[in-house]
């Protein structure tokens, strides 16, 4: 029997009774998705999986993405995008600085991803035994419900433009990185996604802007614009939104990248070790 928990925040639930390393049969999938759609961030508890049967399970959902930067993924498994600040032989084995600002998976593309699973292999603890490392997700839906109704009305039709460089010229202490090659640049355009997104299933509507990529308003240059969008940007991730996840090793999440924006907390470093998988969703052109 599968049961959902919960969490008491604004978004999330346990679902409990599933091991996902067995077949799952289309009921008890019917149930997961119908409970993932209803609580926007689920997660299930001590679970083993290799990266076939992590990626198996992800492909029930539908296509995935190959992550750009391979260099990031797991070897054999160009579907897995490895989060980790572990370092291999000089190389690290994934990405160092996933999730370092509020966003949402693949924001900046035309067609953004629908959502993504993710698995935790292994987690940091302080000396006390805390986990570190905790991952905040904040529900787009709750964020939007509740805005005054004027700035529902003022936002109706308008798009924001989502911008991958925004996102990437930033390193952890607000400094500008190296930058993009044109070759680069030139695959990862500016794009415009409506600022009241709808959700493809649910029909439920989702405040789609974020601190990491959202540049400016579509049509708005100028103060009036930037002070909009900042509002929208501070409202949107309010603590009464927030899901905060302590995760344990064998926790496997699904967020969906419509529903919530999430940041990671790097409170940790080496030697305490942190290492994340993760398979990307794709998704469906915004609306
Ligand atoms: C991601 C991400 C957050 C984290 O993998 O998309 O943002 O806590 N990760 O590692
Ligand atoms: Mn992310």
């Amino acid at each position: 029997m599968i049961t959902a928990r919960r969490t008491g925040a604004a978004l999330g639930a346990e679902i409990q009774g599933v091991d996902l390393s067995k077949d799952i049969d289309d009921a008890t999938f019917r149930q997961i998705l119908d409970l993932w759609h209803e609580h926007e961030v689920v997660f299930f508890r001590d679970q083993k999986l290799t990266p076939a049967q992590h990626v198996a399970f992800s492909r029930r959902f539908g296509e995935l993405e190959l992550h750009v930067r391979k260099d990031c993924c797991r070897p054999g498994y160009h579907e897995l995008f490895v989060v980790s600040n572990i370092v291999e032989d000089g190389k690290p084995i994934g990405s160092q600085d996933a999730g370092l600002f509020w966003h949402s998976d693949l924001c900046y593309l035309k067609i953004p991803s629908r959502g993504s699973l993710f698995y935790a292999l292994e987690v940091p603890h302080d000396d006390s035994g805390k986990p570190l490392g905790d991952t905040l997700f904040a529900s787009a839906t709750a964020a939007y419900d509740a805005l005054p109704a004027a700035t529902r009305q003022t936002i109706a039709g308008l798009k924001a433009v989502q911008s991958y460089k925004k996102g990437y010229y930033r390193d952890r202490n607000g400094g500008r990185r190296k930058p993009l090659t044109p070759e680069q640049e030139a695959k990862t355009p500016d794009v415009e996604h409506p600022i009241a997104r709808t959700h493809p299933v649910t029909g439920k509507k989702c405040l789609f802007v974020n601190e990491g990529y959202t540049a400016r308003i579509a049509g708005m240059p100028g103060p009036d614009g930037d002070a909009l969008l900042n509002d929208l940007i501070t409202h949107s991730t309010k603590p009464e939104f927030v899901y905060r996840h302590s995760w344990r090793a064998g926790d496997f999440l699904l967020w969906d990248n419509c529903l919530v924006q999430h940041l990671a907390i790097h409170d940790y470093k080496l030697p305490l070790r942190r290492h994340m998988e993760r398979t990307t969703l794709t998704g469906t052109a915004p609306f």
